[in-house]
């Protein structure tokens, strides 16, 4: 029963305002998915329909559309995060529907600026973005998928308390899968 509610989701944390993405998050997205350094990690090869590397503003705006459109239909999705004291943009993290190992799943996932990298943001982000996952939208678990020598957010992911679940096979390349359900989440 999705609430259809983007408008009533926007998340506060110490650092942070969280808002679910809207049009006014293009110019953010662009210099975050046009990075070099940022699209290495995302698209690190060629895959089958799939380009590597930076994402043209076209593209970027197609990114955003899917956001939006998830907000539209699920009452989870992704936020976009400003820094409360400067007013600047750093980045994006949240939740969005996937298949894992053909199954449906909910993922959280985020990605920041590198000029903000290693001030514990994506961390911030991410643990509101669960928080709302397991209290507002009632999902059970939540997994997280990364390529195996993304160090960084491995880190992430273990400073969020979620747990190995080993290696599977995603978006056509090999990825480390985490996960944490509401028991644990709580505990
Ligand atoms: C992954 C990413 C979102 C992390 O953002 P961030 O705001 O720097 O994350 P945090 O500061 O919350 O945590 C980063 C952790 O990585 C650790 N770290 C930093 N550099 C590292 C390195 N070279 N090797 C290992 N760990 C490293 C930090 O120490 C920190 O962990 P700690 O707090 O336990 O010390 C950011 O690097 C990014 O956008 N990367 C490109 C896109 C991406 O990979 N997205 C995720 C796809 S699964």
């Amino acid at each position: 029963m999705p609430s259809h509610g983007a408008h009533k989701a926007a998340i506060e944390t110490d650092r942070l305002t969280g808002q679910p993405t809207s049009p006014a998050h293009v110019d953010c997205a662009v210099e975050l998915f046009g990075d070099t350094e940022v699209a290495a990690w995302i698209w690190p090869e060629e895959r089958e329909g799939v380009d590597s590397g930076p994402r043209s503003p076209d593209q970027v705006r197609q990114i955003l559309d899917a956001q939006i459109e998830h907000w539209t239909r699920e009452s989870f999705g992704w936020w976009w995060w400003r820094e409360r004291e400067s007013g600047r943009l750093v980045g994006e993290a949240g939740l969005q529907r996937t298949t894992v190992d053909g199954s449906p799943a909910v993922e959280v996932g985020w990605t920041i600026l590198p000029e903000h990298w290693g001030k514990g943001l994506a961390s911030e982000a991410a643990a509101a973005a669960l928080r709302y996952g397991f209290v507002r939208a009632g999902l059970k678990e939540i997994v997280a998928l990364t390529l195996p020598a993304n160090e960084r957010s491995l880190a992430v992911m273990r400073k969020l308390g979620m747990e190995p679940r080993g290696e599977v096979t995603h978006a056509g390349l090999p990825h480390v899968l985490f996960a944490q359900t509401r028991e644990g989440w709580q505990a």
